[in-house]
């Protein structure tokens, strides 16, 4: 899976997704990160990429045109890697911001169907309208909260979405048995020793009977679900 990415701060993407698990899919080639300063793009001597808002107010604003030039540099090198493959126009392109439907568990598994996935993080107040609506075609927030930039938001989008691709995780099993699959949370999980501070593992987990503890797991993601996520619950195929 191949994900590009358009920002003004590129090393922050590359060093923040060069590092663990996403770092080593990379090192593996399951995934590639390409991050593209859409600085390169901007045709005003000095590099400018923003100016003042139309109608006046706060802060500066991210130019159409320097946007639009980096999304055609990375459509044309996707479409050279893919032959000049035609059905390019339907690459999805995901603006982060805080107006976008809040991600979840749900969207990494759709987004991670995909076979490349451009990203666009705005700074400032925002990007000029216009090239939006050429371009994008899913807005995602990742919480209701605003952050400086739409970097962060993209490597936990890309973050979230790479373990979900095969050869990803060193197994795949365990990315279907976890936190907000069947929207329960997970069940707790103990290591050696068997007792830390006078306090013992429970009994079930070292009895061997695979049965008992799968019963007991459950018990628990659907007491911890309930307790801590309530709204989860709600929609739980085990709340009946
Ligand atoms: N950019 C700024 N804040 C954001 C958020 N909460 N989600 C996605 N992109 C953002």
């Amino acid at each position: 899976m191949n994900f590009h990415i358009l920002t003004l701060f590129p090393e922050m993407i590359m060093q923040g997704l060069s590092t663990s698990i996403t770092g080593r899919a990379m090192d593996k080639g399951t995934i590639t990160v390409e991050a593209t300063n859409i600085r390169d793009f901007s045709e005003d001597k000095h590099g400018h990429v923003d100016d003042y808002p139309y109608g006046g107010g706060a802060g500066m604003v991210m130019q159409a045109g320097p946007v639009y030039r980096a999304y055609e540099h990375v459509i044309n090198e996707i479409s050279v890697k893919k032959n000049n493959d035609t059905s390019l126009n339907r690459i999805r392109v995901i603006y982060m911001t805080p107006q976008g439907r809040v991600f979840n568990q749900r969207i990494a598994g759709e987004l991670a169907k995909e076979d490349d996935l451009i990203f666009l993080c705005g700074h400032y107040e925002g990007i000029d309208e216009r090239v939006l609506d050429m371009i994008v075609t899913d807005n995602i927030s990742i919480g209701d909260y605003v952050l400086t930039g739409g970097e962060l938001p993209a490597m936990v989008v890309i973050d979230a979405v790479s373990r979900l691709v095969p050869g990803v995780l060193n197994n795949d099993v365990s990315a279907e048995f976890e936190t907000f699959h069947d929207n329960l949370l997970e069940y707790p999980q103990y290591t050696r020793p068997e007792e830390f501070m006078g306090v013992k593992v429970p009994e079930v987990l070292l009895s061997g009977h695979h049965k008992n503890i799968e019963a007991w797991r459950l018990e628990k993601s659907i007491e911890r679900t309930k307790e801590r996520r309530p709204d989860l619950w709600e929609y739980s195929k085990h709340n009946v």
